[in-house]
């Protein structure tokens, strides 16, 4: 992860600079770094999209407008709007050229010293086309490419991509965003688990009994109907946030905290992750899907998914890891829950206190929390157990720490060129490898309510 320091100047080309994410995310995400004194002295925006934007500007000043708290920010005024295509991306070339001009003026450097970052905010059927233009325009000289996910939809259309990609930057460049892994929290579980004999050494097997991923959400489809008609939860959260963290709890010990190294020990993780099957699945749909406009009255397309998946390797062989997401459903959480197994001699009876769990629960919200449960002795004449929390809350804890929302440590991290939090080729192809079976042949997707659990998951089917 990212040392202190400025960056070097940049030039950022945002594809769907009018877009959702870009609105909702990217530009709070600049605007807070800018106001942190963490975005490079020089910079230029260069927005792009298919369609020109009558007013860049007010979408920028309008977008950050809540985000960092009357800081003043000068991104709207650095931001300038150019039309491209995947066909002609001549004019974009020349307005990067032109702001990478100023932007080296303003430094007082060489303009072969002003880097780009290229961001592809773009639907996973366009990307291929469009990172060919940029290869054919010479937009990825000094450029780092920022991807989005799904890095395709499928195994086939993943290696095209990853293809395109090759054929116009180095893996180096590369930074295929998984925002889970810029929560603060995620990156917490390496702390917890490598910083901590306590932890470290019960992170096996033979200590654990299962490990719970679960990502319920209360929101619905918040305009992404055709979105979600062609990836659906599965490739939306599956194989991509929930696998990732899956990535970190289960990894080896890396041999340092580099990259490279983490990288290694995660892409481990991933040629031991079983492929996810059927018997192991459930597919849901929230009643009311089908009422959207973007969404195909026989639609069979899954919005919650609950799977079981192993990873067949000497530390994790047979512990299930139970992994559960899905749209309008009960409550929003992401936890992840490891659950130690009964200790022996069992002094204190087989279950404890009679049934309460001893786990590790990891809150991966924006409100991070680490609670350990376990039993405690009952103050009293008995020497019987009761359950009790040690909990870690980050707010109150490290009151005055500043955390970094997930786009900013993404975006800063890109700036810097460090690719610890960023998915590897050979990780997404393997996980595409994973998810393949199910997307050739998902299991029947069952109808839920709103605002209910969903159908029963399939490890509740088999306990
Ligand atoms: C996005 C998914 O990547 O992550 C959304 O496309 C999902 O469907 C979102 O709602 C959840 O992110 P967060 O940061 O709110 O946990």
């Amino acid at each position: 992860m990212t040392e202190p320091g400025t960056p070097a100047p940049h030039v950022v080309v945002l594809f769907g600079a009018n877009g959702d994410l870009a609105k909702r995310m990217i530009y709070p995400a600049l605007a807070r770094l800018g106001a942190a004194g963490r975005l490079p002295a020089a910079y230029a925006v260069v927005g792009t999209g298919r369609h020109d934007v009558d007013d860049y500007a007010g979408v920028i000043s309008e977008s950050i407008a809540d985000s960092t708290d009357g800081e003043n920010t000068d991104l709207a005024e650095r931001a300038t709007f150019q039309t491209s295509d995947a066909d002609d991306g001549a004019d974009l070339a020349k307005a990067v050229q032109e702001a990478e001009q100023k932007v080296a003026a303003e430094a007082g450097v060489d303009v072969d010293d002003v880097r780009r970052l290229v961001y592809l905010s773009v639907p996973p059927g366009s990307m291929t086309d469009i990172v060919a233009m940029l290869g054919r325009e010479g937009i990825t000289d000094r450029a780092r490419l920022v991807v989005e996910k799904p890095f395709g939809l499928d195994l086939e259309t993943s290696r095209e991509l990853d293809a395109a990609l090759k054929d116009v930057v180095h893996e180096d460049e590369v930074f295929r965003v998984d925002h889970f892994l810029g929560k603060e929290a995620v990156q917490n579980v390496l702390a917890l688990r490598f910083a901590n004999r306590l932890f470290g050494t019960l992170w096996h097997r033979d200590h654990v009994e299962s490990v719970h991923i679960d990502v319920p959400e209360t929101l619905e489809l918040e305009g992404r109907g055709s979105f979600y008609e062609t990836v659906g939860c599965l490739r939306d959260m599956v194989t991509t946030h929930l696998s990732q963290i899956l990535g970190f709890v289960a990894l080896d010990p890396p041999a340092d905290l580099t990259a490279e190294a983490v990288r290694d020990a995660k892409a481990a993780v991933f040629q031991a992750l079983r492929p996810f099957s059927k018997e192991h699945a459930v597919f849901g749909q929230f009643d009311g899907y089908r009422d959207d406009d973007d969404v195909d009255d026989d639609s069979e397309v899954e919005t919650l998914v609950a799977l079981t998946a192993y990873v067949d390797n000497e530390r994790w062989r047979d512990v299930p890891f139970h992994l559960r997401t899905g749209k309008a459903m009960a409550d929003d959480r992401r936890t992840v829950t490891v659950r130690f197994r009964e200790p022996e001699p069992a002094l204190f009876g087989s279950t404890g206190d009679g049934g309460h769990p001893h786990e590790l629960v990891l809150d991966l919200s924006d409100d991070a929390k680490v609670a350990v449960e376990v039993r405690g002795k009952r103050p009293g004449p008995e020497l019987e157990v009761a359950p009790a929390t040690l909990t870690l809350d980050y707010a109150d804890d490290f009151p005055d720490d500043d955390p970094l929302a997930a786009y900013e440590r993404i975006l800063l991290d890109v700036f810097h060129g460090d690719q610890l939090l960023f998915a590897r080729a050979d990780e997404v192809d393997r996980l595409w490898q994973v998810g393949q079976p199910l997307l050739e042949d998902p299991p029947q997707t069952q109808t839920y309510e709103p605002g209910s659990w969903g159908p029963t998951p399939p490890w509740e089917h088999t306990a």
